[in-house]
């Protein structure tokens, strides 16, 4: 009896904590603000808010009614949608979630190993010296191995051990009861550090080259492309991660509702993220007097490197400013992590009929062994080259299979919206339709085949 009620939500509010956790990661921290300055600053909010309304929201939904209507991780909830020729779609999902577990483990290390070093500010001048010195102590030079290094391998365990504990206590008393804790401390830290950073000197600087709209840049394509494909990944979609957490939802369930109150607590969060980096960025234009767009480093650097150097220039309390900056990063990145583990230990559970304990045990362990290689001094070159892999191939080409199949090849759109709509306060009508028939797969379509020929031609 226990056992069974260990296995689904507690509350509702449980899900949408332990969902809009899976959503709000490092992707909100330090990958939407360099996106959207990168693709026409303030104007970008027009091709996120498209992308979000035509697939983000509802391939969402879409997602959380497949999971709550078949109730199974995502191999075993395409089976009983359509079969055997289904099922692949679901370990799909499975390995790509794998593969991104094993490096994103990695980053949240660095955020932990950051959140120790803030405490002692001695950040120095050249901030680049903690991703290739050190802090982190990379290497520069590709393929060279090296050795581990041990200052990452301590806390990289320490993440794995975190995600095991909480994986084990369950769904319900785990995985519920962490992001109860984890997404009001993370929502709260925020907004400090989002406060502190607004008042900063030289913070309107940063803020209007943020919002500042270049127009010509929505005619750009690559500009479309990139909204949607920041929308997938900050939204954990097309990754099996959101059929695995509906599936646990109880029978009485509104999956409409939910979706909307996860993606736009997502972007809220993006939106106070872009704010806040932006701000703190505007801050270091004044202090070095160099231009807005010298500061702006893209990618790892922003977080890792030009974060420590602003942290170092601040006035006053700026230890306390570190330390809640890296440990927000942390726990973004765990509640993301375990909704990452938990989908493809659910696949292994389910295909071999284990107990959930022993499933996280050979989950856990394998990510574990997996994910050493980027606590090597070649980690960031591993971890570049399979970041690009997984993001374009793994998600853009999964999300279409997905979208075609069940629209398309399956036709089971009708059943879908009959099941939401049985326990939704919202109807779905052709908005939602319209955006999974024809939207959604033309641009992911056309995503697909621009990549390819970036790639092979
Ligand atoms: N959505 C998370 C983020 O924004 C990233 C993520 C991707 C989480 C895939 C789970 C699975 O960082
Ligand atoms: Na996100």
């Amino acid at each position: 009896m226990d056992k069974q009620q260990n296995s689904q939500w507690g509350t509702r509010a449980g899900f949408i904590l332990a969902a809009v956790g899976s959503a709000v990661g490092l992707g909100n921290i330090w990958r939407f603000p360099y996106v959207a300055y990168e693709n026409g600053g303030g104007a970008f909010f027009i091709p996120y808010l498209f992308a979000l309304l035509t697939a983000g929201i509802p391939i969402l939904i879409m997602e959380f009614t497949i999971g709550h209507k078949y109730r199974g991780s995502s191999p075993l909830s395409f089976f009983r949608l359509a079969g055997k020729k289904a099922e692949w779609i679901g370990w799909w999902g499975v390995i790509v979630a794998f593969v991104i577990s094993t490096y994103y483990s990695v980053i949240i290390a660095w955020a932990i190993k950051y959140t120790g070093y803030a405490f002692t500010l001695k950040w120095g001048q050249d901030t680049k010296d903690f991703l290739y010195g050190d802090v982190l102590n990379l290497s520069e030079v590709p393929g060279e191995i090296g050795g581990f290094v041990p200052g990452v391998l301590i806390p990289h365990l320490f993440v794995w051990a975190i995600v095991f504990l909480i994986l084990f206590g369950g769904v319900k008393k785990g995985i519920e009861f962490a992001n109860r804790i984890f997404i009001p401390l993370l929502t709260v830290v925020f907004i400090a550090i989002v406060i502190r950073a607004v008042t900063l000197p030289g913070a309107m600087i940063g803020l209007q080259s943020f919002f500042q709209p270049d127009l010509s840049k929505l005619t750009n394509a690559t500009v479309w492309v990139a909204a949607y494909g920041h929308i997938f990944f900050s939204l954990s979609i097309a990754f099996a991660i959101m059929i695995t957490y509906s599936s646990y939802l109880p029978k009485k369930s509104d999956v409409t509702n939910n979706a909307f109150i996860t993606g736009f607590a997502n972007s809220s969060f993006e939106l106070l993220a872009g704010i806040g980096v932006f701000a703190a960025l505007g801050f270091m234009a004044l202090q070095s007097g160099l231009p807005i767009d010298e500061v702006v480093s893209v990618g790892v650097g922003l977080a890792f490197v030009a974060f420590p150097s602003i942290i170092n220039e601040m006035p006053g309390m700026n230890v306390i400013f570190g330390v809640l900056f890296f440990l927000s990063l942390t726990l973004a990145g765990i509640s993301s992590l375990i909704s990452i583990v938990e989908t493809y230990i659910a696949g292994i559970q389910d295909k071999f009929n284990i107990s959930r304990g022993k499933a996280v045990f050979f989950g856990v362990s394998l990510s574990m062994l997996f994910s050493l290689i980027y606590s090597t001094n070649s980690g960031l070159y591993f971890l570049d080259t399979v970041d690009y892999f997984i993001n374009n191939f793994g998600v853009a080409a999964l999300g279409l299979v997905e979208v075609v199949a069940i629209v398309w090849v399956f036709k089971k759109l009708d059943t879908l919206q009959t099941h939401a709509d049985a326990v939704s306060d919202i109807r779905l009508g052709a908005w939602w339709r319209i955006s999974l028939r024809y939207i959604t797969p033309a641009v992911l379509g056309y995503m697909f085949i621009d990549l390819l020929r970036l790639n092979i031609m």
